[in-house]
């Protein structure tokens, strides 16, 4: 046989393994683009370790044949020292089960391991964690969707934390071959897409929110004028990390908070007989969306008259109560006596005071935290 006859046969060889373990499906034209812009094609030398159950085998294999790898196939191998050690390397991620370790490594020696973006041990192993605290998180929800265990544990599983990567950043798309290969939803739709609608995508509260004097509702394109005074104002901006505003700053401010956003930041204006005094934020952050960040302003004109401090508790109830977050804090500058008095007022905790950390038109500043826990609030109310 010829060079191209006997790499046709080695091709033809590899297609059939392939189909014997996954079965015979078509792959569509996105497929197909989808393959080729994760995978890479097979080259002879690890076409014939495949065939010898040395190497994984292909990942997929494109309409027109063509066997496709992870871009790494091989380099494990290597990490491995020699393609010989590779079983032993890779099973020993398993020290104390090593009945696990025997049944990933047939998964990975199967190419079936396209749900990763990176097909290691290693990686095998978080996303076997990371899913195992998804399906505790989603039994907890369910029962509680504000349940802080499961915010946490579900938190970390599809976002991560810190050095802990979550399935989000472990699971690759897959394709429609892969459902039909698979049989019902991919990985990462069951694990990132589902349960992130499902408990991790805020829903908005019912508008508007009413205390004894106040109306709060989001942002509109009517607000544009309100805030201009405000932001001309030297003494309202010097505490701010932002400068004074002109007009068009501000009404270019307000038509992006009007703007649909994901959900996490939520923008109130705080209006008493039609008239805006005040407005705030709370912006949801942290593992699960569990933690929520609190800002107010107050127009000067109105400032004395309890107004920040009642839309402040409005505020702290919508997000312990409606987005049920565990802890809100608000971070200032260590200078703003005023509205360190507010988070008094609301009986937050001052819990850091940081030296020199916060660098705020042209200097370097201290900052205050200040926070109150749900079940410190739900004590102020008894
Ligand atoms: C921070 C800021 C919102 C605080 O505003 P404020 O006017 O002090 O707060 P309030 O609207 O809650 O008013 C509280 C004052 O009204 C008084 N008051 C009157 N009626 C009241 C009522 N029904 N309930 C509560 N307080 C009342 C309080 O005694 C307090 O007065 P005091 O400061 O003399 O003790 C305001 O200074 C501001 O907008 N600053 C510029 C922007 C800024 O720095 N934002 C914060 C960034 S971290």
């Amino acid at each position: 046989m010829g060079d191209d006859a006997l790499s046709g046969a080695l091709v033809a060889a590899v297609r059939d393994r392939f189909v014997a373990v996954n079965g015979d499906h078509p792959m569509t034209d996105e497929d197909d683009a989808y393959v080729r812009k994760h995978f890479v094609e097979a080259t002879p030398a690890a076409m014939e370790q495949m065939l010898d159950g040395r190497l994984p085998l292909p990942s997929y294999v494109l309409s027109d044949g063509t066997p496709m790898v992870p871009a790494a196939h091989g380099e494990l191998a290597e990490v491995a020292g020699g393609v010989d050690r590779l079983r032993d390397w890779f099973v020993a991620f398993w020290p104390d089960r090593p009945d696990v370790g025997e049944q990933e490594w047939q998964a990975y020696l199967s190419g079936q391991y396209v749900c990763l973006r990176d097909v290691s041990p290693v990686r095998i192993r978080q996303k076997t964690e990371r899913i195992a605290e998804a399906e505790a998180a989603i039994a907890l929800l369910r029962h509680d969707p504000h349940d802080p265990v499961g915010r946490g544990l579900l938190g970390q599983a599809v976002d991560g934390v810190l050095a802990v990567p979550g399935l989000d950043s472990i699971l690759l798309p897959m394709t429609a071959y892969d459902r039909l290969r698979f049989g019902g939803p991919t990985s990462r739709e069951r694990w990132v897409d589902a349960p992130r609608a499902e408990f991790l995508t805020p829903t908005p509260p019912v508008w508007p929110l009413r205390t004894e004097r106040l109306l709060l509702r989001p942002f509109e394109q009517r607000d544009r004028d309100a805030f201009i005074d405000a932001w001309a104002d030297e003494t309202y901006a010097s505490l701010l990390l932002t400068r004074t505003m002109n007009a068009s700053e501000v009404r270019e401010m307000v038509r992006r908070r009007t703007e649909p956003g994901d959900g996490t930041f939520i923008g109130l204006v705080a209006e008493r007989e039609g008239e805006v005094v005040a407005d705030s934020i709370l912006v949801l952050q942290g593992t699960g969306l569990s933690e929520g960040e609190i800002g107010w302003t107050v127009m000067p004109r109105h400032a004395g008259r309890g107004y920040a401090t009642e839309a402040a508790r409005a505020v702290l109830r919508l997000g312990f109560e409606h987005y049920g977050l565990r802890r809100i804090v608000a971070n200032l500058d260590a200078r703003n006596d005023r509205s360190a008095a507010l988070c008094e007022r609301l009986g937050m905790r001052r819990e850091v005071h940081r030296m020199g950390d916060f660098w705020s038109k042209g200097r370097w500043t201290d900052s205050y935290e200040y926070a109150l826990l749900r079940e410190e609030w739900q004590a102020q109310q008894a």
